[in-house]
Formats: structure tokens, sequence, C-alpha cells
């Protein structure tokens, strides 16, 4: 299912790349940026690409701008995917960095923001980071939650979720489909009426494309900067009261 549609158009890693830092936090190599003073904090959970990603350092930097402390954590421990790595493909690197163990590396950062005294916590997540979102959600660490082109999310996950939760997810993505995101917006609307809830479906887009988009493609940028704009927004709207 993540499969070659969660790993095409692979970004170059940049580790120095972005305005903020790399250091430890909660026992994981994070790239941090953002007042440590902030009460409100942003976890972001990387596709399979991993941290270094300069398109996803600079969406924790928009982030901070808004003024909250963010923390872009190393889910794969210094082993992101590869894809020129033909020994290892996808559904080999994958048995190693399983979705549904992301949330037990996040619960130190969870407990790490606390201890410095945050008091609210969203988390966004993309492609394989969206399971880590949704476990989050769903095991009551953190507030506010966002997908984007979320992969491995089950319907029991979404039937679970009890805290504000944004979806964006793109017309032509067959990784996570439209027709699962309005499964998913269903689900909220009919089961959860007492959660604010947003689904949004992006024209023209394949999979991947608030992350994976070229500098250079203007519609590509574009639509990126979009789904940038409401994933704050939603942390804004529910954060921010
Ligand atoms: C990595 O990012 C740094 C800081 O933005 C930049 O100076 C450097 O040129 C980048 N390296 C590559 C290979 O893109
Ligand atoms: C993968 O191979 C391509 C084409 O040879 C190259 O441009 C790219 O830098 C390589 N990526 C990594 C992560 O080594
Ligand atoms: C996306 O899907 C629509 C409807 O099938 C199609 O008209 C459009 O060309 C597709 N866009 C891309 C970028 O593939």
């Amino acid at each position: 299912m993540l499969g070659a549609d969660c790993s095409s158009n692979p970004p170059i890693l940049n580790g120095s790349s972005g305005a903020g830092y790399v250091a430890n936090f909660g026992g994981v190599s994070s790239y941090i940026i953002g007042s440590h003073l902030s009460l409100l904090a942003i976890v972001l959970v990387s596709d399979v690409y991993g941290y270094k990603t300069p398109n996803l350092r600079k969406i924790a930097d928009k982030v901070a701008a808004a003024g909250y402390f963010v923390v872009v954590p190393d889910f794969f421990h210094g082993d992101p995917f590869d894809r020129n790595n033909t020994n290892r493909p996808m559904p080999v690197w994958i048995k190693d960095h399983q979705p549904d163990k992301g949330v037990e590396t996040a619960k130190p950062i969870i407990e790490a923001l606390k201890r410095q005294g945050v008091s609210a916590i969203g988390a966004a997540g993309f492609c394989w980071g969206g399971k880590t979102v949704v476990d989050l959600a769903n095991s009551g660490e953190i507030q506010v939650a966002v997908l984007s082109h979320p992969t491995y999310v089950t319907v029991d996950d979404i039937e679970r979720i009890n805290i504000p939760i944004a979806i964006l997810g793109g017309q032509n993505d067959t990784a996570f489909p439209p027709a699962k995101l309005h499964q998913f917006a269903q689900i909220l609307n009919a089961k959860k009426p007492k959660v604010d809830s947003y689904a949004k479906v992006f024209p023209n887009v394949a999979h991947g494309w608030t992350l994976r988009y070229g500098p250079n493609d203007p519609k590509a940028v574009k639509a990126a900067e979009e789904a940038h704009k409401d994933m704050l927004n939603w942390f804004d709207k529910h954060l921010k009261h």
C-alpha cells in the first residue's frame, strides 16, 4: 500500500538545512526551532525520508515563526528510507521502521516538552508519520492533530479520535485516495459530532505533495503552501484560544 507511491520523488537530504539546529530531545536526535519559552509546541512526524529533508525543515521554520516551539524528531534513528539502496526496498526497510512503533519514540519527546513547561501540543504527520500522529492522539498525548496524505491510518484509528483533527489529501493520490479521505471524514462527522474535524482534497496533486514538491514548480509550490497554511490555521484555531 505504501510502496512506490510513497517513495516517489525522493528528496535530497540535507542535515544542515533550515534555520534551526539539531540536538538530542527526549533521547532522539531532532531538528529544533522556536522559542523554548513558548507554551505551545508542535511535533512534526516525517515521511519515510526522515527529518533531514529541506522541505520539511522549511515547514518547521514556518510553524516556529507563528510562535510555536517545533520539534522534528529522527524517527528512523539515522536510517531513513534510501530509494537507491536496491538491497533494501520499501517492504524490507519498513520491517525495521513499523509505523505503529513511532508512538513509542514520540512519548519521551512529549514528556520532554512537558518538562520544558509546554502546556499544549499539536502534531502533524506526513505519509508514514500519519500513523504516529493518530496513535499519539488516541493515547491522549497531544491536543490537536493534522494528517497530510497519511498512510497506515485505519478506520479503527479514526473511530477512536477525540481531539480536533484535520486531514489533507490529494485528488491524484493513490496511496491515500480521496475515497478514503471522505470515508474518514464521514466517520468523524457521524460518530464524533462534538470533535471538530476538517477534511480537504487538493486538486491535481499526487501523494506526498505537501513535502515532496519541486521548488521550481510554481503550481506544486502553491498547493503545498496552501496545505501548510491550512495546517497552521488548524493549530492556531485549537491551540491559541
Ligand atoms: C544544505 O543546507 C545548507 C544550509 O541551508 C546549505 O548551505 C547547503 O548548500 C546545502 N547543501 C546542499 C547539498 O544542498
Ligand atoms: C540516488 O541516486 C540519484 C541518481 O543517481 C542521485 O542523484 C541521488 O543523489 C541519490 N540519492 C541518495 C540519497 O543517495
Ligand atoms: C488528476 O486527476 C484528474 C482527474 O482524474 C485528472 O484530470 C488530472 O489530469 C490529474 N492530475 C495529475 C497531475 O495527474
